[in-house]
């Protein structure tokens, strides 16, 4: 059976393509999600992708991918959580808690950005961490699910 590539997008993702282009490129959402639907066809997976700008939905969502890692048809998650990055203990414990395989993704550079995007709670709870490869970072991280 095909396994699930869950992609979750953060507050403000929606915007993409409009939003500091000189940051975050011109590329829009559905474009993102293109290329993620072409990465996932090309690696056996089927693709799930959302978006949401509220903190407790994405908490639910994770809950809900822990769930169906569990009941063996999920391959994992992609997690860009936007500026919950770095404020959110309630994403944090949400994947500790739901045990999922999880890749934490920026389409930025958060390093070489303000001081306050230098940390992260998601990373310790991540399996993986990509920032910086631009829209493109996506299809890369589902290449990498593909093979965990
Ligand atoms: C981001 C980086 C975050 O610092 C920022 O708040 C975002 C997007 C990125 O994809 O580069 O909303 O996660």
């Amino acid at each position: 059976m095909m396994k699930t590539a869950l992609v979750l997008n953060g507050p403000n993702l929606n915007l993409l393509g409009t939003r500091e282009p000189q940051v975050y490129g011109s590329q829009t959402l559905a474009d993102v999600e293109h290329l993620c639907r072409q990465a996932c066809s090309q690696h056996g997976l089927a693709l799930d992708f959302r978006q949401s700008n509220h903190e407790g939905v994405l908490v639910d969502w994770i809950q809900e991918a822990g769930r169906a890692q569990k009941d063996g048809t999920l391959a994992g998650v992609i997690l860009n959580a936007g500026a919950y990055t770095h404020t959110s203990v309630a994403l944090h414990d949400a994947i500790k808690g739901a045990g999922v395989t999880l890749i934490e993704l920026h389409i930025s550079n958060v390093h070489a950005r303000e001081a306050f995007r230098h940390h992260s709670y998601i990373s310790p709870a991540a399996r993986a961490v990509m920032a910086g490869f631009g829209v493109q970072g996506y299809p890369l991280a589902i290449q990498a699910l593909a093979s965990f």
